[in-house]
């Protein structure tokens, strides 16, 4: 297994990291910047007989030393600073997407693309656009980061380990997200009888802010270690073929009456990509906000389609 990772900032090494750490897959780590991959990877190859792992990783600015990949996640982009929204990169990570995309289709055409780059649901389709890909060889990473913000405050709120909560979120990565209550549990009870309306309502808040309040407090750059954890348990299920189900941007071709467009939805994954979304129950109301979300994104890929043109 060959794991390319385009973007060697924050998001790109940390997921580098903990790929190569956790022998999931060898690693090529690029960037545009010269130097960064390469000192990147040999820092985590120095780290190699402290820690205990092969230290299958190198770095580079050639497309080249890439080919072949089976796996390429795109981290490459900027990322927000204070009072930036998601969408106020589009324009930029744009143009920065269409030309790593056009790269990585000459030198891994067979490659499954985990897109990272925000705005997240907006750039997935993209890639998907560039790429030519199947669909179900392009999605995008927000649903796990977004369901993993939400276990811990719900964690921190009731006093128990992240461990023992489950939930998850779907929809759009920001204002559209839709939470599930209804799938949420802890301990294995079910998180409505444990809180709230009210205390439901702000966790639900702080998961959407959850970007922003980071962005906020580190003042410079975004979040990483959550979402290289996202991102890695993402390539751990397409690598080791395991057939989760995780929430991810997939597209959507009728499930929840959700028609040819990306959005955050279950699915199950494994060595060909995303394998199936999968229907769960969702009340009336969870799937009216998810079917908004989606038509949300159809908007925003709209107005990208006329930007680019
Ligand atoms: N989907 C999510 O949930 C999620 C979570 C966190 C961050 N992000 C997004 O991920 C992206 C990266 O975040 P970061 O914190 O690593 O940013 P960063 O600035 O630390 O790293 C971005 C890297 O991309 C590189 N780059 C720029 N243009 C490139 C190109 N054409 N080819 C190759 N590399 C190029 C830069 O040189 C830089 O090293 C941002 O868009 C951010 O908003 C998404």
């Amino acid at each position: 297994m060959r794991v390319t990772i385009v973007g060697s900032g924050f998001v790109g090494a940390t997921t580098a990291m903990r790929v190569v750490q956790k022998g999931m897959a060898e690693v090529v780590l690029i960037d545009i910047i010269e130097g960064l991959p390469q000192g990147i990877a040999l820092d985590m190859k120095e780290s190699a007989p402290v820690e205990g792992f092969e230290p299958q990783i190198t770095g580079t600015n050639d497309y080249g030393d890439t080919k072949g990949s089976d796996i390429v996640v795109v981290t490459a982009g900027l990322p927000r600073q204070p009072g930036m929204s998601r969408m106020d990169l589009l324009e930029k990570n744009a143009g920065i997407v269409s030309g790593v995309v056009e790269q990585v289709r000459e030198a891994s055409p067979e490659a499954i693309l985990i897109v990272v780059t925000n705005p997240l649901d907006e750039m997935t389709y993209l890639a998907a656009e560039v790429s030519g890909f199947p669909r179900e060889r392009v999605l995008g990473m927000a649903g796990i980061l977004d369901s993993a913000r939400l276990r811990y405050f719900i964690a921190e709120k009731l006093g128990v380990s992240p461990s023992a909560v489950e939930a998850m979120t779907l929809g759009s990565h920001g204002e559209a997200m839709v939470p599930l209550p209804r799938q949420a549990t802890v301990q294995g009870k079910p998180l409505t009888e444990l809180v709230d309306d009210e205390t439901l309502e702000h966790l639900y808040q702080r998961t959407r802010d959850g970007g922003a309040e980071i962005v906020q407090l580190l003042k410079k750059g975004s979040a990483y270690y959550a979402p290289s954890a996202s991102i890695a348990q993402m390539v751990n299920a397409i690598a080791g073929d395991t057939k989760e189900t995780l929430p991810v941007c997939a597209w959507c071709i009728g499930e929840y009456g959700i028609e040819d467009v990306y959005v955050g939805v279950p699915a199950r994954l494994g060595g060909r990509g995303v394998e199936e979304i999968v229907e769960l129950e969702l009340s009336g109301q969870e799937l009216a906000r998810l079917r908004e979300a989606a038509e949300g994104i159809r908007a925003k890929c709209r107005d990208l389609a006329k930007i680019r043109s």
